[in-house]
């Protein structure tokens, strides 16, 4: 290495292409070739540092740490920062940040046009600002928030074809110095590479996302034509949109009447959440629904339209909000919204996107769930009704069917029977007695005891019931239950002497919920009897009346619903 050349580090500044003015022609000349090598070496070692970095890593914010670092050392500089534009904002974020205030500078963002880098990023010129205090492009408001001095600055532009991605920017040249035309062409050495790089990982994430996104989507089709319980619809679709779009939280909200009702929220204050009502045109929920058209809203806190109520009734603090309209091709249905993006980040108009075709799906879930629920109450209505017209016919067991159908559900429910198979017993359970209808009301209201063909009457209404709910196809599972229900575990029951598991389960859980609320209510020859006698008696008849490992379960769930009862 040539004596005269001054060692420093391996990116000291790029000496000029010129040659010096000099005495001997000679002398320049080689003074300019060894000016030349010390450029392309230094080139090459910043290749070389370059090709290293982005052989190493794949994440972009380590990649552009590691570029920062490579610049600051090449370049002498105490402090940089890589900025990245923001798309939906158009406003600069520290995508990278080293040295000086770093760790706290990051919180901040910087409107295009806004100081240096601003500047940089508004004109897509690099710049050398030798003195900060005297240039008006400079923004003190970092400076100041953070106590730190800005000297100079050098800042280039993060170009891809005509875009500007972003800026790099260096802060004060290190030992008092001024940054200079070479450390700029050293910067500007380093810019094309970070620039591809930024759009690359751009594009990456963009597509990964967008696939991530369609598979859901598919998915949730799927799902949504495979359910019409609304209530498990309305979580499901919830727990998907707010997946999808990395949302802490959501909450789909349904119209009623000129009202719209918070049917569903995800996180621990759902259950505080639901049940709120919201006026349409008021809050931006409501102002989505009068005006019929999805909004994003970056900061909530200062939107004029953000509706408190919800956030003062839990401790949830909502930043963004993106709501959409729930519309069928008839009528709107709702709204959803999503709250807050994951990771302190601000919600896109991909975002929006996205939300705005789940939204489509899901109302035209909803209003087929809607309609499917309110076929289902319709039909459960008219059962209670007709179970209400038997229980009429005697004065005594005047809610009979209601207390049967309630003792059998917390069997049922202590027995861990699955949703579907309790709505059959509920059934069930409403009519195990319709058979009734076709006996004397003299022999159901007789207060004495039955003579032997009173009670041979009295036998046929579970045969009866059955008959008379024959010709309806959605009750065809529940016939043999009502069909068994007076048959005991020992075989001794009727109408088939059927024998321990021979029985329907449902029977034999009937069985014993028709036996207690028997004993509990009062009959004309007696006063009801206390819940502990009732309990004494379905344990004493434990495997001749009853099935006993239903009433091991069912003593429990009893005395459960008792003491709650009490409590309330
Ligand atoms: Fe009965």
């Amino acid at each position: 290495m040539p004596k005269s050349r001054k060692k420093t580090n391996k990116y000291e500044s790029v000496k000029s292409k010129k040659p010096a003015v000099n005495a001997s022609k000679g002398v320049s000349e080689v003074d300019s070739l060894r000016a030349e090598i010390i450029v392309l070496q230094k080139q090459v070692n910043i290749l070389q540092a370059i090709s290293e970095i982005t052989a190493k890593d794949f994440k972009l914010s380590d990649i552009l740490d590691r570029f920062l670092s490579t610049v600051m050392d090449a370049t002498s500089s105490e402090a940089g920062s890589i900025l990245l534009v923001e798309k939906h904002t158009n406003a600069l974020y520290f995508a990278s940040a080293k040295g000086g205030k770093a760790s706290q500078i990051k919180k901040f963002k910087l409107a295009i046009g806004e100081g240096v880098a601003g500047w940089v990023a508004q004109t897509g010129k690099p710049m050398i600002t030798p003195d900060a205090a005297a240039d008006k492009r400079h923004t003190t408001r970092f400076d100041k928030n953070l106590k730190y001095k800005t000297r100079n600055i050098m800042c280039a532009p993060l170009k891809f074809d005509h875009d500007i991605l972003g800026v790099i920017e260096m802060l004060n040249k290190k030992k008092g110095k001024a940054f200079d035309n070479r450390d700029l062409e050293t910067l500007l050495i380093f810019t094309p590479y970070i620039s591809a790089i930024v759009k690359n990982a751009g594009l990456l994430t963009d597509n990964k996302e967008k696939i991530e996104r369609l598979e859901h989507l598919m998915g949730i089709t799927e799902y949504v034509n495979s359910t019409l319980e609304l209530d498990i619809l309305l979580d499901k679709m919830l727990a998907a949109s707010t997946h999808m779009l990395q949302a802490e939280a959501g909450s789909i909200l349904l119209l009623e009447r000129d009202e719209l009702v918070f049917a569903s929220a995800t996180g621990a204050q759902k259950e505080t959440i639901k049940n709120i009502r919201v006026p349409i045109g008021e809050g931006i929920a409501g102002w989505v629904a009068r005006e019929d058209r999805s909004v994003l809203v970056a900061d909530a806190q200062n939107d004029p339209r953000f509706f408190k109520k919800a956030d003062e009734k839990t401790t949830f603090k909502t930043r963004s909000i993106i709501a959409v309209p729930l519309k069928t091709k008839q009528r709107l249905v709702g709204v959803m919204e999503v709250i807050n993006k994951k990771g302190g980040d601000f919600f896109n108009e991909d975002d929006k996107n996205l939300l705005e075709a789940l939204a489509n799906q899901a109302a035209v879930a909803i209003e087929n769930a809607k309609l499917y629920t309110e076929t289902q109450d319709m039909f459960m209505n008219t059962i209670k009704c007709l179970a209400e017209t038997i229980d009429k016919k005697d004065n005594y067991t005047r809610h009979h069917s209601d207390g049967v159908t309630t003792y059998s559900m917390e069997i049922g429910k202590a027995l861990g029977i699955p949703d579907a198979e309790l709505k059959e017993l509920k059934i069930a359970a409403l009519f195990h007695d319709i058979g009734k209808i076709g006996v004397d009301e003299s022999i159901l209201r007789k207060p004495a005891k039955l003579t032997e063909q009173e009670f041979l009457e009295i036998k046929k209404h579970p045969d009866e019931g059955a008959n008379i709910l024959e010709p309806i196809p959605q009750l065809k599972d529940i016939l043999p239950v009502i069909r068994h229900h007076h048959e005991r575990f020992d075989g001794n029951g009727y109408p088939a002497g059927l024998i321990g598991e021979d029985i329907p389960m449902h029977s034999r859980i009937i069985s014993i919920a028709d036996t207690l609320d028997a004993m509990l209510t009062d009959r004309p020859y007696r006063k009801g009897l206390p819940l502990e006698t009732c309990i004494q008696e379905i344990q004493h008849c434990s495997g001749t009346q009853f099935d006993p490992e239903i009433v091991a379960v069912a003593i429990k769930a009893i005395k459960k619903y008792f003491s709650k009862k009490v409590k309330k």
